[in-house]
């Protein structure tokens, strides 16, 4: 994939960073791949260039051909971005229960975007399922192709560079890595890289207490955008992940708040969830150890919504 036009050359190679003020003393080092430096703002830009690159290698899609993608936005946004660029056009299957402002952003990026509507702005497996089924009928007309975020192996693949970025960039490698799980994707894929560098840190997956699917199998309304909609995750290999942990929401959006204040870090729910869990982790695992979570995206979409603005 070398030879990317435009803002494609300007996805990945994002910075990891060590937390320093919200860490206590005597607690093992957090660090954080700051993933909203990506075009779109978010990770979700290394997985849709690679499933629209690799369709267009096998031949399955060419210009001018329509993306369809049922999203919470941020995939919307990055499938959007890189369809422009290679000069295809993007559907994206929305709803009401994520922030408007990620309607905007797929909008400035040339997808037409079609809202399913939630029951009072709640996440749910149901809504999700009406999502996909709208999508896969508007994928079956001739020169619709469905990017399958829960489903094309290019998604897992697309973050194998996002692992070998973190195995670079740390020398003597990473104890713990935790994620917050929506397909999965991103977690396995960067685990994949971390392997192909060498590394084999215990992987912890992480969801929102209040949407328990993967330790209980019971679903929530919840309101950490982008993950905990699927009972079982498609790219969710629990062979190789040692436990799933679950967050209060509220500490996560707490923790998007001071992460902002206290370390400069910009970021949305899952963000915050992600490392309210790798501090918890690395109290426990104390001095002279590393945890590394991701921060997914960028805090920008989320200005004027519950967590920057909790009380509005
Ligand atoms: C903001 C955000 N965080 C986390 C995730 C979860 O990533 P994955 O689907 O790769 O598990 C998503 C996925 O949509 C997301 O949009």
């Amino acid at each position: 994939m070398d030879m990317l036009g435009g803002g494609l050359a300007a996805i990945g190679n994002t910075p990891l960073v060590r937390l320093g003020r919200l860490v206590p003393d005597g607690a093992a080092e957090v660090w954080v791949k700051l993933e909203g430096g990506n075009p779109t703002g978010s990770y979700k830009d290394r997985m849709a260039v690679s499933v629209l690159m690799s369709a267009l290698e096998r031949g399955d899609i060419s210009a001018g051909d329509t993306i369809v993608e049922f999203t919470g936005g941020s995939t919307g946004t990055a499938l959007a971005f890189v369809s422009g660029v290679l000069g295809m056009k993007f559907t994206a299957v929305f709803s009401d229960a994520f922030s408007h402002s990620k309607q905007q952003a797929m909008e400035a990026f040339g997808a037409t975007v079609l809202i399913e509507k939630s029951v009072d702005g709640a996440i749910t497996h149901e809504l999700a399922e009406r999502m996909k089924q709208r999508s896969l009928a508007i994928a079956d007309q001739p020169g619709h192709y469905y990017a399958d975020q829960f489903g094309s192996p290019d998604v897992r693949a697309g973050y194998h560079p996002m692992g070998r970025e973190i195995a670079a960039a740390l020398e003597g490698g990473l104890d713990v890595f935790c994620a917050a799980v929506g397909t999965g994707a991103a977690m396995m894929g960067t685990l994949d890289g971390l392997h192909e560098s060498g590394l084999a840190p215990d992987a912890i997956a992480l969801e929102p207490a209040e949407s328990p699917l993967l330790t209980t199998g019971v679903s929530g309304g919840h309101k950490v955008e982008g993950i905990a909609v699927f009972p079982d995750p498609p790219f969710l290999d629990r062979s190789v992940i040692r436990e799933v942990r679950t967050v209060a929401q509220d500490r996560a959006f707490e923790m998007c708040r001071r992460l902002a204040r206290e370390e400069g870090i910009f970021g949305g729910g899952s963000t915050g969830l992600n490392v309210a869990a790798a501090i918890d982790i690395a109290v426990e695992l104390g001095a002279g150890h590393r945890v590394v979570t991701l921060g997914c995206d960028n805090g920008a979409k989320y200005i004027g919504g519950h967590i920057y603005s909790p009380t509005a």
